[in-house]
């Protein structure tokens, strides 16, 4: 089949190291299910992660990025369950296996669930790694409650809109963050505010609240445990928050693939309560400029790439 791969990071972020080239068909092992790829997404920073070993510590490049994609089933392993050879679906790989930026991707069928039906191949693609990065983040890590006030800290892109959605269908009244060029973006997703973090007094605009969610890091994450209520959470997915506090709960994690918890999300896409946020396409051939452009030219939302 035709892939992008890459060997290991080098240039910026890795990006340069990309290559459109043949690459080994994958056979799906015991419990996966092999998809023919439509459409395939991925996150900006993702070739930076530590994931050129697989589990067990040994090299496995070249490997192929993007860690979601949607498509169609077309073979399946001894023992996969819960998908047939012929369904639309769609998924978030374990990120120490081969991606979706390629013909095919062989995945674990208990990661896949059915592609929402109101929604195309390549908007579905821009839900998996955004979704359930932002579940987990609210639901199993951040106990978000009705009527809790939350931040979004990055608001505007791929993971934070996302999260406001999800927020504002749990019941929360949402403080979306970002540049304020992100502002317009991130109260048509549906924030109930905005608070521009490049202004130095944020944190007093911003006022007190139950729950922070941080896709920014740095100086941002920083910043963010002074303002969390007594008993609240600051979670976020960019590093280990640091505070001497104790009377609040702190969280840093990775997101898990989740078949289950991408059903839940089907739903809501298929109810129109999330919406993917796609901010450009690019052919699978082109990967590297959609790479770069993500990381460059502050596009909102997802980009995709079609094989
Ligand atoms: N731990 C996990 O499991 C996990 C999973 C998924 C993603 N992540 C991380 O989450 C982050 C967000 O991912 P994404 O896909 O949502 O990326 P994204 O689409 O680029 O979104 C990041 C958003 O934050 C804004 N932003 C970044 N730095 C900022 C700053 N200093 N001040 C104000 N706004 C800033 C960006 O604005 P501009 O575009 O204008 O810069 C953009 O709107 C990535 O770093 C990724 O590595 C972690």
């Amino acid at each position: 089949m035709i892939a992008v791969r890459i060997e290991k990071p080098e240039g910026f972020e890795g990006i340069e190291g990309l290559v459109y080239e043949d690459a080994p068909d994958p056979q799906p092992s015991i419990g996966d299910a092999l998809v023919q790829v439509r459409a395939a997404s991925f996150t900006p920073t993702e070739l930076t992660w530590p994931l050129f070993t697989d589990r067990a510590g040994h090299d496995r490049a070249p490997l192929i990025p993007a860690h979601e994609g949607s498509g169609v089933v077309v073979a399946l392993g001894y023992g996969a369950a819960g998908v047939s050879v012929g369904d639309e679906v769609y998924g978030l790989i374990d990120g120490y296996r081969d991606g979706w930026a390629a013909e095919y991707v062989a995945i674990e069928a208990r990661s896949l669930a059915p592609k929402p039906t109101s929604v195309d191949f390549v908007e579905a693609a821009a839900i998996p790694q955004a979704g359930l990065t932002s579940w987990q983040a609210l639901f199993d890590h951040g106990h978000l409650e009705s009527g809790q006030t939350l931040v979004v800290h990055g608001a505007g892109g791929g993971v934070g809109s996302i999260a406001v959605e999800l927020a504002r269908w749990a019941g929360a009244h949402v403080i979306g963050t970002g540049r304020a060029s992100a502002r317009q973006r991130v109260l048509e997703v549906g924030a109930d505010d905005f608070v521009d973090v490049e202004r130095d007094d944020w944190g007093t605009a911003v006022g007190q609240v139950d729950l922070v969610y941080d896709a920014i890091g740095g100086d941002v994450l920083a910043r963010s445990p002074a303002i969390v209520k007594p008993g609240g959470a600051l979670v976020s997915v960019m590093a280990p928050p640091q505070t001497d506090r104790d009377d609040i709960r702190t969280v840093h994690f990775v997101r898990d693939p989740s078949g289950a918890q991408l059903r839940a999300i089907t739903r809501l896409v298929d109810e129109g309560t999330v919406r993917p946020h796609v901010g450009a396409v690019y052919p699978l051939a082109h990967a590297r400029e959609a790479f770069m452009a993500k990381s460059t030219e502050h596009i909102p939302g997802k980009v995709v790439l079609t094989p």
